[in-house]
C-alpha cells in the first residue's frame, strides 16, 4: 500500500551533494510544499505535494497540518550507550581541576563503567539501552551506531553485544553493533595489550562472528589504550576475518588516523588533536572523518578541526560518542549545532555530517538522502525555514520521525 505524507513546508532531500569536502547552503535543493511517497518504508517519489496526490489517486495519506520541514533521519555513527551506572562523580572532579591521573586514582574513569556495566544483566542492559534508543529516536536519530567496550572479557563484550541485539529487535530504530573490547587493556587480564589484542583475536572475534554479533571493530589508540602497531596488527587480522573497522584516533595525541588510513578503516573519529598532517590524510582517502564535539563539550576541550577538515576535502560525519565518561548529553543535534558556530560549519554541512556522510561512516548506502529508493527515515521540524533547525541550537526537535513505514 502506497503512502503520501505531506504537505511540508521545505523537504530538503541532500540529493546532489558530494561526498568529500566543503559545502555552501546554496547547494541545498528545496523542494517548497513537498510531500514524500512511500511504500513498504521505501522511499517512491519526492515532489509537490499536490502533484503527487493527483498521480496517486489511490495512495493512503498521511496528513502534516502546520509548517514543517522534513530532513533524513539523522545517522549517529559513533555511540557507547551500552553501559549501567553513571560517571556523575568524574565530571563533578574534573570540573574542580582534578586530573585524569588523580580521577583514575580515585575509582573513576571507563574502569569505573566496566565494573558498574559488568555488574548488571543483560536484561538490565536491554532495558536500559532501549530507553536511551528511544530518547534519540524521539530527537530524529534514525540509526545508531552503539559500541560495546565496557565488557573487556569474553563472556562480558558477548553479553553487551546481546544487549545491543535484544534493544535492537525493541525499537524501530536501526542499530549497528560494533565491538569495542580493544578499548582500555583491563585491569584483571593477565598480560600485555599486545597479549590482549591476541586474545581478543584468537577467543572474542570468532566467537561475535559465529553469533553474528557483529561486523565491525573499534579500537582506541592513544597512550593510556593501545599503541599503533598493536592496533594495526590488530585491525589487519580483524579485517583479513571479514570484519569492518573504526578508530578512536587523535584525540588527546596524534597517530591513530594515521593508523586508520593504512588499515582502510571506514571512519576514523575524534580528531581533536589532528594536525595538518593528519587532515591531509584523511582528506586524500577514503576514511570518513568522525568529529565528535559531545566528547569536547563534555571534557572542556577544543573541538576537532571540523573546518579545516573539510576545506582539505574530507569527508566529515558528526557524531554523539554519548557514553557514561567524556560525553554524558548525548543531544546529537545540540552538539553539532553548538560546534557549528565555533567551526563555522555551514547548515548543509552540519546536516550532510549528520546524515548521509554518516551513513557513509557506517557503510550504509541505502539511507541518509531522501530520494527513490532509499529508506523512508526521516525526520519533520515544526517551523517554516531549515535554517531555524540550527538556530535554536538544539532546542526545536522533530514533531514527527517516521523509520521505514512506521
Ligand atoms: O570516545 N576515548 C575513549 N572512549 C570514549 C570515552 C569512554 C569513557 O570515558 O567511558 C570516548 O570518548
Ligand atoms: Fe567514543
Amino acid at each position: 500500500m502506497k503512502k503520501l505524507i505531506g504537505p511540508f513546508t521545505q523537504i530538503l532531500p541532500l540529493t546532489g551533494l558530494p561526498l568529500k569536502g566543503a559545502l555552501n547552503d546554496e547547494q541545498l535543493q528545496i523542494v517548497a510544499n513537498g510531500g514524500i511517497l512511500i511504500e513498504d518504508g521505501v522511499i517512491i517519489a519526492v515532489d509537490d505535494f499536490e502533484k503527487l496526490r493527483r498521480n496517486y489517486p489511490s495512495a493512503q495519506i498521511e496528513e502534516i497540518t502546520g509548517d514543517h520541514v522534513l530532513l533524513p533521519g539523522f545517522v549517529d555513527c559513533h555511540t557507547h550507550i551500552c553501559f549501567a551506572g553513571s560517571r556523575a562523580k568524574d565530571y563533578a572532579m574534573r570540573n574542580s581541576g582534578k586530573s585524569y591521573l588523580e580521577i583514575a586514582a580515585s575509582g573513576g574513569g571507563i574502569w569505573d563503567s566496566v565494573t558498574q556495566t559488568r555488574a548488571a544483566t543483560e536484561a538490565e542492559l536491554t532495558h536500559l539501552l532501549v530507553q536511551r534508543i528511544n530518547r534519540h529516536l524521539s530527537e530524529g536519530v534514525t540509526t545508531i551506531e552503539i559500541k560495546s567496550g565496557y565488557g573487556l572479557s569474553v563472556a562480558e563484550e558477548l553479553k553487551q553485544l546481546k544487549a545491543i541485539h535484544q534493544a535492537a529487535n525493541k525499537t524501530h530504530a536501526h542499530i549497528v553493533p560494533t565491538c569495542l573490547a580493544a578499548h582500555i587493556k583491563p585491569k584483571d587480564f593477565d598480560g600485555n595489550e599486545s597479549e590482549y589484542i591476541k586474545h581478543l583475536l584468537n577467543d572474542l572475534l570468532p566467537k561475535i562472528k559465529q553469533h553474528d554479533l557483529a561486523s565491525r571493530v573499534d579500537i582506541f589508540i592513544e597512550q593510556k589504550a593501545f599503541n599503533t602497531s598493536d592496533a594495526l596488527f590488530y585491525l589487519s587480522r580483524a579485517k583479513q576475518m571479514g570484519f569492518e573497522a573504526t578508530v578512536h584516533a587523535d584525540q588527546f595525541s596524534t597517530g591513530g588516523s594515521e593508523v586508520a588510513v593504512k588499515a582502510g578503516a571506514a571512519s576514523a573519529d575524534h580528531l581533536e588533536a589532528s594536525s595538518d598532517y593528519e587532515i591531509k590524510l584523511l582528506a586524500n582517502s577514503d576514511t570518513v572523518a568522525v568529529t565528535l564535539p559531545g566528547a569536547s563539550l563534555g571534557l572542556g576541550m577544543g573541538y576537532a578541526p571540523a573546518r579545516k577538515l573539510l576545506d582539505a576535502g574530507a569527508c566529515l560525519a558528526i557524531a554523539s560518542d554519548w557514553n557514561p565518561g567524556s560525553a554524558p548529553m548525548g543531544d546529537l543535534l545540540m552538539e553539532a549545532s553548538v560546534m557549528a558556530a565555533t567551526e563555522k560549519l555551514s547548515t548543509a554541512e552540519v546536516f550532510a555530517g549528520l546524515t548521509y556522510r554518516a551513513a557513509q561512516a557506517l557503510k550504509l548506502n541505502d539511507r541518509g538522502i531522501l530520494t527513490k529508493g532509499k529508506l523512508a527515515d526521516m525526520q519533520a521540524y515544526p517551523c517554516n525555514d531549515y535554517r531555524e533547525i540550527l538556530y535554536h541550537q538544539g532546542k526545536l526537535k522533530p514533531a514527527h520521525v517516521w523509520t521505514g513505514d512506521r
